[in-house]
């Protein structure tokens, strides 16, 4: 298989020379330096590796870059927008949903992908969801509030309880 000579990572087309073996997180952090992206084992068992490829939070240290081809990778680092953090990084540091901060990217991407496909999770379809992300310093009850709070805040507005008089 060629070296990948391109990816699109945070809605930038970004050149790079990478034989197509190795594995997104190794280009993502050590070619392209985006290095919010964590190592933690490798195996795909944490999540500290998580990033986005179309929207789909995915093992980025067991995915070939050779496989992503033209589609959309979003890194931790293409959360934010014009400046303004995500709402979800935002809970996160409200409500001090990190000690180590080690997974927290990992979680934030996963959290995304969550509220993207489902607004409004209950804790239980957090909890759910999130399995695959590993904190070794249990902020676990702090990050559920997190996604809930994000979740709050990014409500749209024909999602809102209605007022009491509202016509059903
Ligand atoms: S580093 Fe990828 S799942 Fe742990
Ligand atoms: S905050 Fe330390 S591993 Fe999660």
């Amino acid at each position: 298989m060629s070296n990948v000579t391109s990816l699109s990572v945070n809605g930038v087309a970004r050149p790079c020379d990478a034989d197509a073996a190795r594995s997104l997180l190794s280009v993502l952090r050590d070619d392209l330096a985006l290095t919010g992206t964590k190592y933690g084992c490798g195996e795909g068992q944490c999540g500290a590796c998580t990033v986005l490829v179309d929207g789909v939070p995915v093992r980025s240290c067991l995915t070939p870059v050779g496989t992503v081809g033209p589609q959309k990778i979003t890194t931790v680092e293409g959360l934010a927008q014009d400046g303004k953090l995500h709402a979800l990084q935002q809970a996160f540091l409200d409500l001090g949903a990190l000690q180590c901060g080690y997974c927290t990217s990992g979680m934030l991407m996963s959290g995304v992908a969550l509220l993207a496909k489902n607004p409004h999770p209950t804790d239980d379809e957090i909890v759910r969801f999130m399995d695959g992300n590993l904190c070794r310093c249990g902020t676990y009850p702090r990050i559920v509030a997190a996604i809930q709070q994000a979740a709050r805040r990014t409500a749209l507005p024909s999602a809102q309880p209605s007022k009491p008089g509202d016509t059903p």
